[in-house]
């Protein structure tokens, strides 16, 4: 099995010149393990200064964008511009961007496919509610994001990274325990054996994310189908050295 382990950070909307040019400091002082893949997801206006002041063994990503090239969208960036400013990577689907903005898997999946059309790699990301889980609808949920972008994704699999985050364990402090984790990436890599391709389901990474800190990372790492994280609040700190690293 190679599946290189990934790490993104998802800053959302955190950070300033002061503030960013720390962290990335931090990142260069490292040490990450070398075997990892570091992914970055900045707030659209700094990408170009990001990109500017990181080394190139890590990658940046923008955290969302629209879905078609150019034209009259004020307010919204597309993956034509997050390329030209040096951006490789666009998060989608994020929970945040489900709920507070209101974007279906439709819309999701029109984003994903213009996305990695116009050459950027994807997380997109899937992941279930408290309400949800609690009522035993996990893997009809996860199954039903999935779901609705393979038309979008089509034979891009290897542009593609999952991130599987329980909206109840984003931002909470609540991370799921390694096991609940597992349980849902062994699921959805059954699911796309069955309904993409052996494959696929062996190949494709699957990070987890929500409340994901160093004190909680290797312990998740060490789980056979988590391949890495997601990360909020912990990105913006030191300790996000120590999460990259949590597969060594
Ligand atoms: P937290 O790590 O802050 O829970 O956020 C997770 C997340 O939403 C990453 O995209």
């Amino acid at each position: 099995m190679s599946r290189r382990f990934i790490v993104g950070g998802n800053w959302k909307m955190n950070g300033d010149k002061d503030k960013i040019t720390e962290i990335v400091s931090n990142l260069m002082r490292g040490p990450l393990d070398p075997n990892a893949e570091v992914v970055i997801g900045v707030p659209s206006i700094y990408l170009a200064y990001v990109k500017s002041i990181m080394p190139d063994n890590i990658s940046v990503a923008a955290q969302n964008c629209w879905k078609v090239p150019n034209g009259a969208f004020t307010g919204e960036v597309s993956p034509a511009m997050i390329l030209d400013v040096g951006g490789e990577w666009v998060i989608l689907g994020h929970s945040e961007r489900r709920t507070i903005f209101n974007e279906k898997d439709d819309l999701i999946a029109e984003k994903v496919a213009h996305a990695l059309d116009t050459g950027l790699n994807v997380i997109a990301c899937i992941g279930e509610s408290l309400e949800e889980r609690e009522s035993g609808k996990t893997e009809e949920v996860v199954f039903r994001q999935i779901k609705a972008l393979l038309p979008a994704i089509a034979d891009n699999w290897e542009n593609v990274v999952l991130a599987y985050e329980p909206v109840w364990a984003i931002g909470t402090g609540k991370t799921a325990t390694p096991q609940q984790a597992q349980d849902v990436h062994a699921s959805l890599r059954h699911w796309l054996a069955l309904n993409v391709s052996p494959d696929v389901a062996q190949n494709v990474r699957i990070q987890y994310g929500g409340s994901v800190t160093a004190a909680n990372a290797k312990e998740l790492a060490a789980c056979s189908d988590i391949d890495g994280f997601l990360v909020g609040g912990a990105s913006l700190k030191p300790e996000f050295i120590d999460i990259v690293n949590a597969s060594q």
